[in-house]
C-alpha cells in the first residue's frame, strides 16, 4: 500500500553544529538549567539566542511545547527546533517517542523535506540507544501521519515525503541508534497501515473489501496465509453470532483468518498466539439504533481488526519466531427488514445460546464466535482487541485502554509492553460477579448487563468463549475515536494497539531490537 506520507529514516555521523539540514532538533528538560555541550556551542554561534529564549521565559522546556530559532552562516542548520521534554525524572521512552513525533508533526506543517534529530542526547545513558532509535522512528511515523486520500482540492497541500535522520557526532552512538531503526520503521509503517484502512469510510471498506485487503497483505509474505469464510461457510459452521450481526446489511459478513508462521529455521515449539480483532465496518447500532450525532465516527468500529492485521504485518516483517493466528470477524451493523432483533435468541459457534437485548451490543456477538474459533484452532494464548464499550470510555477517558483477562502472567506481560510502547492500559476486573449479570433466563447468556460496569460485564461475557486458553481483552473504545486533531495526533484512527501488541510479541520472542 502506498504510504500516505512517505517517510525515510536513517542515521548519520556528523559534527552537530555544522550539520547541514533544514531543521536541527534538540530536546530540553524543563528542570535542567544548564545547556549541554552541543546546545552551548549552537547558542554561542547563534549569539546567545537559545539562552535568551529561556531567560525571557519564551521557552520553558515543558512537554508539548517547542520553539523555532533561525540559523546563520556559522551553523549548518537553517532552523533549530527546541522541543520541551518536561521534567527529567519523569522521562520515559515515550518522552523520546513524543519528542520525535513533535518534530515530525512540525516538519509536515512547515513542509520541510529533511530534519535532523539529536533528541537522544538529552537522555544521556538513561535508555538503550537502539530503544531510543526505535522510539524515534515510531514517533516520526505516528505524528507525520495524515489521512487525506480522498482530498482532491487542498490549497495548502503538503509534501509527499519527509526524510528524517538521527544524528550524532560519535559513530558508536549512531550505530546504536540504527540498531532500533528497522524495527521502529516496521512498527511505524504497520501502525500507519492500520490507521489508513480504519479511516476508510463504510462505503469504501465493507467486510468483503476488508477480506480482500487481508488476502493482499498475505500475498506480501511467504510466511503469511489468509482464509476467508463467506456467509455460506459461516452458516455451515454455525457462526450464529457473526451471522446475526451481519444480517441487516447487503454487505455480508466475513470471518478472516490471517496466519503467520516463521521460517523453518526459526520454528519454535513455543505457544501459538491468537489475536482476535473486532471489525464492524460500520456500527449504526442496528435496530437499537444510535443517535445520529457523531454516528459517523462508527466507521472506526473496525479498529481492532485492523490493529490485528497491522500487528501481523509487523510480526512477519520482523520475522518473529512465533506462530500467530489472527482471527477477524467482520460485519456491518445496520437496521433493515432482515436485521437481527432485540429478543432474538442466537446460537453461537460454541453452542452457547445468547438472548439479544440490544443489537448495539454487537461487538461481543461477533467476538464470541471468533474467540471460540481461535480456541478450537489450538491457540494457547488469545488476546482480543475491540472498540467494545462506551462504558470503557466513561471509566478511563481517552488516555488508557481497558485491560481484562484470566491470567495474571499475561496481564503483567501486556502491562510491560504497554510501558515500553507508550500505549497505555489499565487493568480492570471481569470476574464471576460480572459474569452473573450476563446470565439470561431463557438462554445461556444475554448480551447486556445492568446499567453499571459495562466494560467489565462485556469482558465477562467474552471470557466464557475462550475455553482453557490464557486470555486477555483490550477495550480500546476511547483510544481510537478522536473527533479533532489534538496535539500530535490527527483526527481519526490512531491504530492504538499495533505498538502494544507488536512489543508484546517481540518480548515473547525474546527479541528486543
Ligand atoms: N462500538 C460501540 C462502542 C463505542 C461507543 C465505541 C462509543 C466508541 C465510542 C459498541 O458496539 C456499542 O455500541 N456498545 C454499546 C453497548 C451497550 C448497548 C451495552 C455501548 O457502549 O453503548
Ligand atoms: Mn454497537
Ligand atoms: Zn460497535
Amino acid at each position: 500500500m502506498k504510504e500516505i506520507i512517505d517517510v525515510g529514516l536513517k542515521t548519520r555521523t556528523v559534527d552537530l553544529s555544522k550539520c547541514k539540514t533544514e531543521m536541527l532538533v534538540a530536546g530540553l528538560f524543563s528542570d535542567v538549567r544548564a545547556l549541554d555541550r552541543t546546545c552551548r556551542e549552537l547558542n554561542r554561534k547563534l549569539d546567545g539566542a537559545i539562552e535568551k529564549l529561556i531567560e525571557l521565559g519564551d521557552f520553558k522546556g515543558k512537554e508539548e511545547t517547542g520553539a523555532v530559532l533561525y540559523g546563520n552562516e556559522r551553523i549548518g542548520a537553517r532552523r533549530v527546533l527546541l522541543v520541551g521534554l518536561g521534567e527529567k525524572s519523569k522521562a520515559t521512552l515515550d518522552t523520546v517517542r513524543r519528542a520525535a513525533g513533535a518534530a515530525a508533526y512540525k516538519a509536515v506543517e512547515m513542509k520541510l523535506k529533511t530534519i535532523s534529530l539529536m533528541l537522544h542526547r538529552a537522555f544521556g545513558g538513561r535508555f538503550d540507544l537502539a530503544a531510543m532509535g526505535q522510539a524515534c522512528a515510531e514517533g516520526v511515523y505516528f505524528s507525520s501521519y495524515r489521512y487525506d486520500e480522498f482530498v482532491t482540492e487542498d490549497e495548502n497541500g503538503r509534501l509527499g515525503s519527509l526524510s528524517v535522520e538521527l544524528i550524532d557526532s560519535d559513530s558508536a552512538k549512531t550505530k546504536g541508534l540504527s540498531r532500533g531503526l528497522l524495527s521502529g520503521t516496521i512498527i511505524g509503517k504497520a501502525q500507519s497501515y492500520a490507521r489508513t484502512l480504519t479511516n476508510r469510510p463504510g462505503n469504501v471498506m465493507n467486510p468483503a473489501k476488508l477480506a480482500a485487503a487481508a488476502k493482499k497483505l498475505a500475498r506480501s509474505s511467504e510466511r503469511l496465509s489468509c482464509k476467508v469464510f463467506d456467509e455460506k461457510q459461516l452458516a455451515a459452521r454455525g457462526m450464529g453470532g457473526l451471522l446475526a450481526v451481519g444480517s441487516g446489511s447487503q454487505n455480508k459478513p466475513r470471518l478472516i483468518v490471517l496466519q503467520y508462521s516463521p521460517a523453518a529455521k526459526l520454528k519454535s515449539s513455543g505457544p501459538t498466539i491468537g489475536l482476535v480483532g473486532k471489525a464492524i465496518t460500520f456500527d449504526s447500532g442496528g435496530l437499537s439504533i444510535k443517535p445520529s450525532d457523531r454516528m459517523d465516527q462508527m466507521k472506526l468500529d473496525k479498529t481492532g481488526g485492523l490493529v490485528v492485521m497491522g500487528t501481523i504485518k509487523a510480526a512477519a516483517e520482523l520475522g518473529l519466531p512465533l506462530n500467530i493466528c489472527g482471527v477477524i470477524p467482520a460485519a456491518e451493523n445496520l437496521p433493515s427488514g432482515t436485521s437481527y432483533r432485540p429478543g432474538d435468541i442466537v446460537t453461537t459457534f460454541s453452542g452457547k445460546t445468547v438472548e439479544v437485548q440490544n443489537t448495539d451490543a454487537e461487538g461481543r456477538m461477533i467476538l464470541c464466535d471468533a474467540l471460540s474459533y481461535a480456541d478450537k484452532q489450538g491457540c494457547d494464548i488469545i488476546i482480543d482487541i475491540a472498540t467494545l464499550t462506551g462504558a470503557c470510555m466513561v471509566a478511563l477517558g481517552k488516555y488508557k485502554a481497558g485491560l481484562m483477562g484470566n491470567d495474571d502472567g499475561l496481564i503483567k506481560q501486556l502491562q510491560k509492553a504497554s510501558e515500553q510502547s507508550g500505549e497505555k492500559v489499565w487493568h480492570m476486573p471481569s470476574g464471576d460477579e460480572y459474569a452473573k449479570e450476563m446470565k439470561s433466563k431463557i438462554a445461556d447468556l444475554k448480551n447486556t448487563g445492568s446499567k453499571w460496569g459495562g466494560a467489565c460485564t462485556a469482558a465477562a461475557f467474552l471470557r466464557q468463549f475462550v475455553g482453557q486458553s490464557k486470555w486477555a481483552h483490550l477495550d480500546i473504545a476511547g483510544m481510537d475515536m478522536l473527533e479533532e486533531a489534538a496535539g500530535l495526533w490527527t483526527a481519526g484512527s490512531s491504530g492504538f494497539g499495533v505498538r502494544l501488541l507488536t512489543t508484546y510479541l517481540m518480548n515473547l520472542a525474546g527479541k528486543k531490537d
